[in-house]
């Protein structure tokens, strides 16, 4: 077929003339080739999947039931637009039960979003014009700076490293670039590195954005699934509420990544300016879903449920990674360990493989031990593992750490 005149009209955002035409392979896309490939070269041998983002097991029971009532009901057939005060109000209790943040409006200061990723896909159009720059973590969830280059803004990047706990260093941003910033985006506990946030972080953070003018974007995407004592929120600050939203999300602290469904809080005209971004975007969530949600947000104990299974898995794959040489430190929240990867490893036949960086070493456990983790070489050599791989019930859990360790059998680490 000879080339379509439609090659020529895609935007400079993509790529322009050339979108497609890149030989450049992608990091995930990396991954599920080596996963493929491994498959093929040991069809009987199970693939030990420790990269996926998502949790391994569905919705609980009562937030399924919930769901099946209301899709009966004709009242919820239609389009929700911004969404429905039900789940507005689920929400602000849950800040005051749950984050112990007070006296959210659920009218003015809450709005559902189709998943955080949708929020931060559309929260920059309601923020940045062109020249105007977005501060970003990394490494980190990339959504939020990408929609901001998307319309003609810059990205920022901080880094995230081990001797600052994976908080970023604010004092370093560079007077030029913080006088053309508009928002500084910030995921605690933080994907990929599993860190928390403290208050007094939080609080510094919020003193830096009043005095620069920038507005926080606080993607709390893992917020609710903590080993140890209550979720932080930045509205735990005093005067966060002036600078900042907070977007909270239903996928991973109910285990439902497919329901699409989460929601952007805090400072009344941000929600606003959201709310009137999303209503050209979408049609809202639907009903059904919305109030599902709702009834399982009076419900957090489905989420300490889900946050102690992962405790108690962090606890096996810590313990086992430290067996072996590498440096593993339980976080206190999120289902994600990132550990840097080490120079080399020796196998017990005494082969040895160096590693440049943290893809080398996860392709090697893909590719010689059926292990898959995901790769971050942006701040370090580092892999994220992730205790969300599949196992139904305590033994099973056990019976997969135990087969982690049978396949590192005689294998020594070198920094
Ligand atoms: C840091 C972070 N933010 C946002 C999201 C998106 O979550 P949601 O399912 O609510 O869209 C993810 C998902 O992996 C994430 O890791």
């Amino acid at each position: 077929m000879s080339e379509s005149y439609i090659q020529n009209l895609f935007a400079e955002r993509i790529g322009g003339k050339a979108y497609g035409k890149s030989t450049q392979i992608y990091k995930f896309e990396k991954i599920k080739r080596a996963k493929r490939a491994a498959l093929a070269a040991h069809p009987n041998t199970e693939i030990i999947d420790l990269g996926v983002g998502e949790p391994d097991e569905m919705a609980l029971p009562l937030s399924v039931r919930a769901l099946c009532e209301e899709a009966q009901k004709p009242e919820n057939r239609g389009y929700s637009d911004n969404g429905c005060l039900e789940f507005k109000r689920a929400a602000a209790n849950w800040m005051y039960k749950v984050c112990g943040v007070p006296g959210i409006d659920p009218e003015t200061e809450v709005i559902h979003s189709i998943g955080s990723k949708a929020a931060l896909a559309i929260l920059p159009a309601a923020l940045i014009n062109p020249g105007d720059v977005a501060i970003m973590t990394v490494p980190g969830y990339p959504v939020f700076g990408t929609h901001a280059k998307w319309l003609g803004g810059e990205v920022f990047n901080l880094k995230l490293t081990e001797e600052n706990h994976f908080l970023p260093d604010l004092a370093s941003i560079p007077k030029d670039v913080l006088k053309r910033a508009k928002a500084l985006v910030l995921n605690y506990p933080n994907n990929p590195t599993g860190a928390s946030a403290t208050k007094e972080f939080f609080a510094k953070a919020v003193e830096f954005a009043r005095q620069n003018n920038l507005v926080i974007i606080s993607d709390a995407a893992y917020a609710a699934l903590v080993f140890e004592g209550k979720p932080l929120s930045i509205f735990s600050v005093p005067g966060a509420k002036d600078v900042a939203v907070e977007l909270h999300s239903m996928s991973k602290m109910y285990n439902m990544t497919g329901w699409r469904m989460g929601f952007v809080v805090g400072n009344p005209l941000l929600v606003k300016a959201y709310g009137d971004v999303k209503d050209n975007t979408d049609s809202g969530q639907f009903l059904a879903i919305q109030k599902a949600c709702a009834a399982s947000l009076d419900h957090p104990e489905i989420t300490h449920k889900i946050a102690a299974k992962y405790s108690r898995r962090m606890d096996l794959l810590v313990g086992l990674l430290n067996k072996f040489g590498l440096k593993a430190t339980k976080p206190k929240g999120s289902f994600f360990l990132y550990v840097r990867a080490p120079k080399a490893v020796v196998t017990a036949e005494g082969q040895r493989t160096e590693f440049k960086s943290g893809e080398d070493m996860s392709q090697w456990l893909i590719t010689e031990k059926l292990i898959s983790t995901v790769p971050w070489d942006d701040a370090g050599p580092y892999l994220r593992f992730s205790v969300t791989f599949i196992a139904k019930g305590e033994a099973d859990e056990r019976r997969v750490i135990g087969e982690i360790e049978k396949r590192f059998a005689g294998l020594k680490f070198e920094f």
